[in-house]
């Protein structure tokens, strides 16, 4: 391994922030990675070249990604039956993928996932003027949604009839017809419906994913943990720059530190992405201005549990899942959610954890200015006092914001 390169495969990357775009609040568990299966089966029967076939995938993967962050609060029926929201959340797509290091083809196929072949979609395209992929990608959604998953509510048996009904209905309306009749062909065999249950698809993911090793420089790597932390900003007013300011502080600190350029690179991820498990946590919850109830102080803390089970399904980034992970955690063992304590607790992740206390005392909240340096300085030294933080790296931190 070069010094700033990570062996890291992209769609399992791609595949584990899906998996935060899926658990987040009002959102479907499942809908990405199932949306993505289907489009990625019907791609491959319909004999797309390679790298079209692999992009498919990959923007099945994260297409809703438009619809994290500012979006949150709007559930996805009430995205995908307003117009002006369906828009909203492909063009927001589009903009938070133009900042990811994939091809610019995955950007369309994000930007028109709700175009309709009849030329009634959002942005008016019309037929073979709407990237092939991208219609795939936009049967494979709605079929999950409005179809799939409404049967799976009501517990019904599925019927193959009721399957081929609903695709023949939309026809030349919403799908072209040679993705319809690939599909209808799909729909007979047992495997597809084997692979889509919940308890499959993961496995069934693995199977596909294109087996190619994408190494990505940590740059690339960096370039993704910051659109991420800016849609995990985005989320609510009261973060607007949480992340991103957690992620200033931290390459400050680390490179005090005398870490080596490439840790203070993996440090800094680690600070983009700390807080990426609440996407799955309520803004109410979020923005409550009093105290917390036993019941949602419970739903905060799973916040970096989500953080670290979603970074640890990514192969090459062990560490970074350990830290941004562990940001809770204090040496005295009283932390969540794993109740860890000196013993384990690591260096790096003292430094996410300091950087992030410090960031959340200093910043603006709607309802209050951040504090002054030194106050946040003078708290943080009664929390080493009762040996939630480490005393000494506390000493080294105030030289860096003092
Ligand atoms: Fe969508
Ligand atoms: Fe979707
Ligand atoms: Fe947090
Ligand atoms: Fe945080």
């Amino acid at each position: 391994m070069k010094s700033n390169t990570l062996d890291i495969k992209l769609g399992q990357l791609l595949s584990s922030l899906s998996l935060a775009l899926d658990i987040a609040e009002n959102r479907y568990f499942g809908h990405s990675r199932r949306t993505a299966y289907i489009a990625y089966t019907i791609a491959k029967e319909m004999e797309l070249n390679e790298e079209e076939i692999v992009n498919t995938y990959y923007a099945s993967l994260i297409h809703d990604i438009g619809m994290a962050g500012q979006m949150s609060k709007y559930s996805v029926t009430e995205i995908h039956f307003n117009d002006v929201l369906k828009k909203d959340h492909c063009s927001l797509g589009g903009e938070v993928v133009s900042k990811l290091p994939l091809s610019s083809d995955i950007i369309d196929y994000i930007l028109y996932h709700h175009e309709e072949w009849d030329g009634s979609g959002v942005y008016g395209l019309r037929g073979d003027d709407i990237p092939l992929p991208a219609q795939i990608i936009h049967l494979a959604d709605y079929f999950e949604l409005f179809f799939l998953r409404k049967y799976e509510e009501v517990g019904q048996n599925l019927e193959l009839k009721s399957v081929k009904e609903w695709i023949n209905t939309y026809k030349n309306k919403m799908f072209n017809e040679e993705i319809c009749d690939t599909f209808l062909s799909i729909v007979e065999r047992d495997k597809f419906w084997f692979d889509l249950q919940p308890q499959n698809i993961r496995g069934a993911l693995n199977i596909i994913e294109p087996d190619k090793n994408t190494t990505i420089d940590i740059y690339d790597l960096k370039r993704i943990s910051q659109a991420f932390s800016i849609l995990i900003d985005s989320k609510s007013p009261f973060t607007y720059e949480h992340s991103q300011g957690i992620a200033k502080i931290t390459n400050k600190f680390a490179s005090y530190l005398g870490y080596n350029p490439l840790m203070v690179q993996k440090l800094e991820i680690a600070a983009n992405l700390h807080d990426i498990g609440k996407l799955d946590v309520p803004n109410s919850i979020l923005e409550k201005p009093g105290k917390l109830s036993e019941k949602e102080f419970q739903i905060i803390k799973a916040h970096p549990y989500y953080t670290k089970l979603i970074l640890k399904q990514v192969e090459g980034i062990e560490d970074i899942a350990e830290w941004a992970g562990n940001h809770h955690e204090k040496l005295n063992g009283k932390g969540y959610p794993e109740k860890l304590d000196y013993r384990s607790i690591t260096k790096e992740d003292q430094v996410i954890a300091l950087a992030d206390i410090y960031q959340a005392l200093t910043e603006d909240r709607p309802y209050r200015r951040g504090m002054k340096p030194k106050s946040a300085i003078d708290i943080m030294m009664g929390m080493a006092k009762k040996n939630y933080i480490d005393y000494n790296l506390l000493l080294d931190f105030k030289k860096i914001v003092l």
